[in-house]
C-alpha cells in the first residue's frame, strides 16, 4: 500500500486522486496539533510583503470586505481586522479557530472568525469580497485538485475587479537544496549544515531528485518546516500565473523577504522560498 506521506511529484494534471484526499487531510490534521497552533497564536508581525499591501489597501481598506483565508492563530488579524469594513477571518482547523477567537474575544461586530474550508466556502454569496487574502502560503498545504478547486471558489465569492492576494512556495527555490554539488561553502560549518539538510530531504522524500525537481512545473515536498510533517505544494512562478489566468489578471509577483515587486525576467530566475501575488478577479 502506497503511504499517504509519500513525496509526490506531478509534471501532468493527472493526479492519483486518493492520495491527494490524503495529502490535505494529513495537512489538516497537522493543523489541530496542541503545538503548532500554539506557534501561530504567538506570532504577530507582517511579513515585508504583507505591509506592502496593507500599505498600498489602508486609505481604501474601510470601503472593502475582506476574507481572510487560513488566518491560523489571527497574526494578520490584529493588522486588518480594525481597518477593513467587514472582516472574516476563516480557517479549517477548529483548533485555530479557537486560538483565535481566544486571542480577540472582544472583536468589533464587523469581525467574525469562523470555521471553514476553502475548498468550498458554501457559507458566502457570489460576488461577496472585495479583497481576499490567503497569507503565510495557507494554499499550499492542499492537493493540486483542490488548489484549483479554492482557485474557482475565490473567484466565485470574490467581487469581480476584487482582489486575491496569496503566498506560495517557490520551486526554484527548492530545487537546489537537492543537490549536493551546490551545498559547499568556503565555510566547513555552513557546508555541514547544508548537508545535513539536503539528507533529510532526500530521506523524506525519495522520489524526489534535483533533476526531477529542475523541470517539474510544481511538487509536493516534505520540507523542514514543523520538523518534516508537512506536505508542501511549490510551483515555478510561470506556472503559478498560468494557473492563476482562466480566474484573475494583472497579477503582480512580490519578494517575501523585502516586498520588492519582481520584474517579469526575474520571474524564471528567482529563488526566493515563497513568493506573494496580487491578483485582480476578472
Ligand atoms: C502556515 S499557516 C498560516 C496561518 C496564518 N495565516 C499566519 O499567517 O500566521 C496556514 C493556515 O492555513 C490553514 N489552511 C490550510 N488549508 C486551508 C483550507 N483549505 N481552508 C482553510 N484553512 C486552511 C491552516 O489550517 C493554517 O492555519
Amino acid at each position: 500500500m502506497m503511504r499517504f506521506d509519500e513525496a509526490l511529484m506531478f509534471t501532468s494534471m493527472t493526479p492519483d486522486r486518493p492520495l491527494a484526499i490524503a495529502m490535505s487531510n494529513h495537512n489538516q490534521s497537522v493543523y489541530t496539533a496542541p503545538g503548532i497552533v500554539r506557534h501561530y497564536q504567538q506570532l504577530k508581525q507582517l511579513q515585508p510583503a504583507e505591509q506592502v499591501i496593507l500599505e498600498r489597501f489602508r486609505d481604501t481598506l474601510p470601503q472593502l470586505k475582506m476574507l481572510d483565508i487560513g488566518v491560523g492563530g489571527g497574526r494578520t488579524t490584529q493588522h486588518f481586522a480594525r481597518l477593513a469594513q467587514e472582516y472574516v477571518g476563516i480557517d479549517y482547523s477548529a483548533a485555530m479557530i479557537a486560538a483565535c477567537q481566544r486571542r480577540f474575544p472582544h472583536a468589533a461586530l464587523s469581525v467574525s472568525l469562523e470555521i471553514g474550508d476553502a475548498r468550498t466556502l458554501t457559507r458566502f454569496a457570489d460576488n461577496h469580497f472585495d479583497f481576499i487574502l490567503f497569507s503565510f502560503n495557507g494554499l499550499d498545504y492542499v492537493s493540486h485538485g483542490d488548489r484549483q478547486q479554492i482557485l474557482q471558489t475565490i473567484h466565485r465569492v470574490s467581487k469581480p475587479g476584487g482582489y486575491f492576494y496569496f503566498s506560495s512556495h517557490n520551486l526554484q527555490g527548492i530545487a537546489s537544496t537537492f543537490d549536493y554539488r551546490q551545498q559547499l561553502r568556503l565555510n566547513p560549518l555552513n557546508t555541514y549544515v547544508n548537508l545535513v539538510m539536503t539528507t533529510l530531504l532526500w530521506l523524506c522524500n525519495p522520489t524526489l531528485s534535483h533533476q526531477k525537481l529542475s523541470t517539474a512545473e510544481y511538487a509536493i515536498v516534505r520540507d523542514e518546516s514543523h520538523n518534516f510533517r508537512l506536505q508542501t505544494y511549490y510551483i515555478r512562478p510561470t506556472a503559478q500565473l498560468q494557473q492563476l489566468e482562466p480566474y484573475f489578471t494583472d497579477t503582480e509577483v512580490y519578494a517575501w523577504q523585502t516586498g520588492r515587486r519582481l520584474t517579469a525576467d526575474e520571474l524564471t530566475t528567482n529563488t526566493d522560498l515563497w513568493l506573494y501575488y496580487l491578483c485582480r478577479v476578472k
